[in-house]
């Protein structure tokens, strides 16, 4: 066909490689650098609409919903609108109240996922109002919200989402620094964003370009049964994202919590069996992070880092670099390498790379 995996040996890392593409055109035509903003053509609300909005609720499924966890976060930060991610799955058996000043947004790759879809009927049965951000152009989700954010990632075949979350990310950046120059943030900081923004593409690349060193403990580390991600705040949803892709495509289990909760429950678990990818940037929460990896060295448990500095040999066993942006962006680079973990850990472990068992591309039944 048109799309062929392109010398790749499978979609899935050809759709990993083609992320700083998927990231330039899912920002192409929308940031302005005259009032440090991004403009949504789409979006159907007005400045005036737009400052009455109190509440942002985001709702997907798997990836699309951490997606929306990244999302939530940089509407929160930007914006300072209360936002919040729920997966789409649960909504609407809650029976879920709605308020004409909260913004609804659905997430969705396809467009066709129908847990997703029911939850935005079920926001407009009850006269709230939904915003898409998605991928497919014309699909079912796009169809039925008022208006959104098309993605521009390009088709993505592989089963396990990779390029359509990053670009998901990217718009939530766009759509929360819109909100964002709306409201409080200022001119610097919205040029600070824009900046940021423009620089992710190169610095995916530099991250791609570490690909075999990953690929080699990828190798290493599927020898486990399972792996424990962990990740504090605005690692979290990384973690979260990690470990779904982990499971996805290698049959590794994989449990993510929250770093801070690890004393409260899972610290059970450590032990030289159990490795633990750890989410550390480099922000005000390193030394908490730094303090967590400590009490699973004091169980033995090996360690692998994702951050931006090799931390102390005592502290981890491993470490994965990532070039730094902005603390908002950040998540988004901090993904990127924990797709590689789990494409090579599936390779090594021969697995069915870009059909898993059980999982279809888009699940359009209830
Ligand atoms: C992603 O790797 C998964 N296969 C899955 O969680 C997916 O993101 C989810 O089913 C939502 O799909 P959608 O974005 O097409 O709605």
């Amino acid at each position: 066909g048109s799309y062929d995996t392109g010398g790749h040996e499978h979609y899935l890392v050809k759709e990993i490689h083609e992320q700083p593409a998927a990231v330039e055109r899912t920002l192409r035509g929308r940031l302005d650098d005259r009032f440090h903003t991004a403009h949504l053509g789409g979006l159907n609300l007005d400045a005036r609409e737009l400052r009455e909005i109190r509440r942002v609720k985001i709702l997907g499924c798997g990836s699309a919903y951490y997606a929306g966890e990244m999302g939530a976060q940089l509407v929160e930060e930007l914006a300072r609108i209360p936002a919040h991610a729920e997966p789409a799955s649960e909504f609407r058996y809650r029976n879920p109240v709605i308020e004409a000043d909260t913004l609804y947004i659905a997430v969705s790759q396809s467009g066709e996922t129908y847990d997703t879809l029911a939850a935005v009927q079920e926001v407009k049965r009850k006269g709230g109002r939904v915003l898409g951000v998605v991928n497919t152009v014309g699909s079912a989700i796009a169809r039925a919200c008022d208006g959104g954010v098309y993605l521009h990632a390009g088709p993505e075949i592989s089963v396990a989402s990779t390029k359509a979350f990053t670009s998901t990310v990217v718009a939530f950046a766009l759509l929360a620094l819109h909100f964002g120059r709306i409201h409080d943030l200022s001119p610097a900081e919205g040029r600070r964003i824009c900046a940021g923004l423009k620089a992710l593409p190169d610095q995916i690349r530099e991250i791609l370009a570490q690909e075999q060193r990953i690929a080699e403990l990828a190798a290493e580390y599927a020898k486990h049964d399972g792996m424990m991600f962990i990740g504090r705040v605005r690692g979290w949803p990384v973690a979260r994202e990690g470990a779904q892709k982990l499971k996805e495509v290698s049959y590794v289990h994989a449990e993510a919590y929250p770093a801070s909760e690890l004393k409260h429950g899972p610290l059970a678990l450590i032990s030289p069996e159990l490795p633990t990818v750890a989410v550390v940037p480099d922000d005000e929460l390193l030394d908490k992070n730094l303090t967590t990896l400590g009490e699973i060295r004091a169980r033995s448990g090996r360690v692998l880092t994702v951050g931006h500095r090799v931390p102390d040999a005592r502290l981890a066993d491993h470490a994965i670099t990532v070039p730094k942006n902005e603390p908002e962006l950040d998540p988004l680079l901090l993904s990127i390498p924990l797709q590689l973990l789990a494409y090579h850990a599936a390779v090594a472990l021969e697995r069915d790379v870009d059909k898993p068992r059980n999982l279809a591309k888009s699940v359009t039944v209830e």
